[in-house]
């Protein structure tokens, strides 16, 4: 049946791969991407479906009750999926503030208007780190659906607030939500501040890659591709009320990830040096994703070897998307497109 879906934040990383996979999966289903374009936006990300007659793209933030108001009453959508967020822990621990705007504040504002125009499901895009971290030496630890907020920095704190105030919408005002709490992502489109593509952006030109402490600290890595499709499923067959842990049980260290990197590259070890620790610097995660296994039949398909080929060479493939948004030139291309309209 044909469906209009509001994708925030979908010009970022894990948004624009979302739209992406939703265009090409629903040939009938109406796309409106709602993102403001901040640092991590990049408007160019969008270009392959941009003249997709089943695709619109409006600049305004979730911040702003009027712009989302007016976009719910031009566009009746029947399902909203915000992944529109500040979402990068350094930028959190040197700046909180905005981080509680956009990701608590902007997120009530979306489920206010999904309370005042109606919505079949109002779906939350959260993180595992709401979770906090893992000792190093209890591998046999996981987080479950179950498992106490326990949250390290403004970003997940932030984070953790908004699940909360959905989880209270629900309960307060009957809202249909989901919340689905994903693992690290990797993939096409990851902005080149964050590990694996600053390491593979960082290795091509023969810079430095610093590693933060001795990089022991693990994550689990899911390529963007499977989070995208779990959210598929959790969107049309998810129960509402309910949170859904993602993860492709693929713990990694980052020392080790940065040396695949490199043997990828088949550049030196030597580029390796170890930078101070981030403040708070949360150790291990690790989902348990049993739960959206045994509702949904949700499984991982790309191992994480073959992603980060196909990651790295996706990067030596598309040079240009990264290297503008590292000159800085990326913030003015919705200027150069828009700015005459
Ligand atoms: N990247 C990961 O590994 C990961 C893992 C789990 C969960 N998440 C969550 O997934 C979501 C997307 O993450 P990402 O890595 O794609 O982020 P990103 O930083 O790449 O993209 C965020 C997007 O949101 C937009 N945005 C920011 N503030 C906005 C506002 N006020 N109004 C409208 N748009 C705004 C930005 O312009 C950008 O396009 C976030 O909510 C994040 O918490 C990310």
């Amino acid at each position: 049946m044909k469906k209009t879906i509001i994708v925030t934040g979908g010009a970022g990383f894990i948004g624009s791969n979302f739209i992406f996979h939703m265009l090409k999966k629903y040939t009938d289903y109406r796309i409106i991407c709602l993102d403001c374009l901040t640092y991590a936006g990049n408007l160019s990300t969008l270009m392959p479906v941009m003249d997709n007659t089943n695709f619109r793209f409006v600049k305004e933030s979730i911040t702003d009750r009027d712009a989302v108001y007016k976009l719910f009453e031009e566009e009746n959508p029947d399902i909203i999926v915000n992944f529109a967020a500040e979402s990068h822990v350094d930028r959190s621990i040197h700046n909180p503030e905005v981080f509680l705007d956009t990701n608590i504040k902007g997120t009530a504002v979306l489920m206010d208007a999904c309370r005042k125009y109606g919505i079949q499901r109002c779906h939350q895009v959260s993180t595992d780190e709401v979770y906090g971290d893992l000792p190093l030496d209890r591998p046999d630890l996981f987080f479950t659906e179950d498992t106490p907020i326990h949250t390290s920095s403004p970003y997940s704190s932030s984070k953790a607030s908004a699940d909360l105030l959905v989880l209270a919408y629900h309960r307060t005002y009957n809202l249909p939500v989901t919340i689905s709490r994903c693992s690290n992502n990797y993939g096409p489109y990851h902005f080149p501040e964050k590990l694996i593509p600053l390491m593979i952006a960082n290795a091509l030109n023969d810079r430095p890659l610093p590693v933060y402490g001795e990089g022991l600290n693990v994550r689990d890595w899911l390529y963007v591709e499977d989070h995208c499709k779990a959210i598929d499923l959790i969107i049309h067959q998810g129960r509402i009320g309910e949170v859904y842990n993602i993860g492709g049980h693929n713990e990694m260290r980052n020392i080790d990830i940065v040396k695949i990197i490199c043997k990828e590259l088949g550049k030196p070890e030597s580029l390796i040096t170890y930078v101070t620790d981030r403040k708070g610097h949360d150790m291990r995660y690790a989902i348990d994703p049993t739960k959206i296994h045994n509702e949904l039949g949700w499984l991982p398909e790309t191992k994480f070897a073959d992603g980060i080929k196909k990651t790295i060479q996706w990067y030596l493939d598309n040079k240009e998307w990264w290297e503008t948004i590292i000159s800085g030139e990326y913030q003015n291309y919705y200027k150069k497109m828009y700015g005459n309209r």
